[in-house]
């Protein structure tokens, strides 16, 4: 028997698109609402070639409060929504603040605004480990202290964070899972959908397979002069399949009123910090494949540390990070050669 609709936003993106294969799986009718502003429709035949189901499709802007209306009056039977839908290039919201203080925060109060109109009973919010800056104890749980915002983007999060609490303490008839996501990377086992980066990555996973590929000469290291076992950077580095198997349950609680408060946070992370060196090696390991690399100067703005303490989400949620690194490597070398062999990088 099919369960209730779910409308995800930003449902052809990296996380979106891996959380759509869960749903689906677990029986969710889903709509889909994305600008295509960073992913395209190809992503439809992916989740098709994995699920056997296309699920429905609106290519329209989240801030567009008319559109977004449309939406619901089309979908009366949306229950819960997972919202994605932002700008999320760290450095582009240094020279684009507004661009990301509008896409962020207008999608968010457009769509906050038509849940009680429209009946929905909760919403899922992508959060961010950013929201704890460079943590004083690791590994970080919830309670540790927000740190101010280093990028209008981390500051969209927060902010967000706040938005969602001040609207249902006011009084607002629904629920809101807060997900505080580390490093999402890898891509699901088929290599039928995955990351696409836009342009030259800034992220690590993506700027290492391209690496192996080819496509970019060499990786750079940045720094190995942190107060860390090998001097790089750790961060928790979470497996995306896992991560999105987190969302249906976050949807589940919310449609069968099972949260213990009306707003609940979760950290998504696996609890081990590995370092870009120790995360190097894994890549080549799993795949057999060498990744030139150097070491150069530290990157502005980097936190030196940051890993999960899971323990919530483990035991309230009944989650686990399950996939092995060295898989999660795999799935994402598979990923980029599949790129390859589509013409695409
Ligand atoms: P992504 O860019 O791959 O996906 C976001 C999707 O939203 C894209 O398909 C884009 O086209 C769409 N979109 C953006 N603005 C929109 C708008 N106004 N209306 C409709 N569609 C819009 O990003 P992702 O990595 O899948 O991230 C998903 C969410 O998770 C984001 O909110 C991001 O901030 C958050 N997050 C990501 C990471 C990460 O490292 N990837 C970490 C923590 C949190
Ligand atoms: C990881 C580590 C780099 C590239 C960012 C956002 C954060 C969150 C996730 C959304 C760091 C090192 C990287 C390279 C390298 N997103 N690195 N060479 O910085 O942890 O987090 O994405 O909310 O908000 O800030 O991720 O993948 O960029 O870097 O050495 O070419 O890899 O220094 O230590 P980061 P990342």
């Amino acid at each position: 028997m099919k369960k209730e609709r779910i409308l995800v936003t930003g449902g052809t993106g990296y996380i979106g698109s891996h959380t759509v294969v869960e749903l689906i799986n677990a029986g969710y009718e889903v709509v889909i609402i994305d600008n295509l502003s960073n992913s395209n429709r190809d992503v439809l035949k992916g989740i098709h070639a994995i699920t056997g189901v296309t699920p429905d499709f609106v290519e329209a802007d989240c801030t567009d409060l008319a559109a977004l209306t449309k939406l619901f009056e089309t979908y009366p039977d949306i229950k819960g929504i997972i919202n994605f839908a932002a700008s999320k290039a760290v450095g582009e919201s240094m020279q684009k603040p507004i661009l990301y203080y509008r896409n962020n925060l207008n999608t968010l109060m457009n769509l906050l605004d038509l849940m009680p109109r429209f009946g929905v009973k909760g919403i899922v919010f992508s959060s961010s480990c950013t929201v704890y800056g460079e943590p004083d104890v690791n590994p970080v749980t919830e309670e540790a202290p927000i740190k101010k915002a280093t990028s209008p983007y981390g500051n969209t999060k927060q902010i967000s964070e706040e938005i969602i609490t001040d609207v249902i303490n006011a009084g607002a008839p629904f629920k809101s899972v807060l997900l505080r996501y580390f490093n999402p990377v890898g891509a699901h086992p088929s290599a039928e959908i995955g990351e696409l980066p836009n342009g030259v990555p800034q992220n690590l996973i993506p700027y290492l397979t391209q690496t192996a590929i080819g496509i970019r000469k060499e990786l750079s290291v940045f720094g190995n002069d942190y107060d860390t076992p090998d001097g790089s950077c750790i961060r928790d580095f979470i497996n995306v399949v896992d991560l999105a198997k987190a969302h249906v349950i976050a949807v589940e609680r919310m449609l069968n009123d099972k949260c213990e408060t009306p707003v609940e946070i979760f950290n998504l992370g696996t609890g081990v910090g590995l370092s870009v060196l120790e995360l190097i090696a894994s890549f080549e390991r799993a795949t057999g494949v060498k990744v030139p690399h150097k070491i150069v100067g530290r990157r502005p703005g980097d936190i030196e540390k940051v890993w999960a303490n899971p323990k919530r989400a483990n035991e309230v949620l009944g989650w686990k990070a399950e996939t092995p690194i060295d898989d999660t490597m795999r799935s994402a070398w598979k990923w980029q050669q599949r790129l390859r062999e589509r013409g695409i990088m």
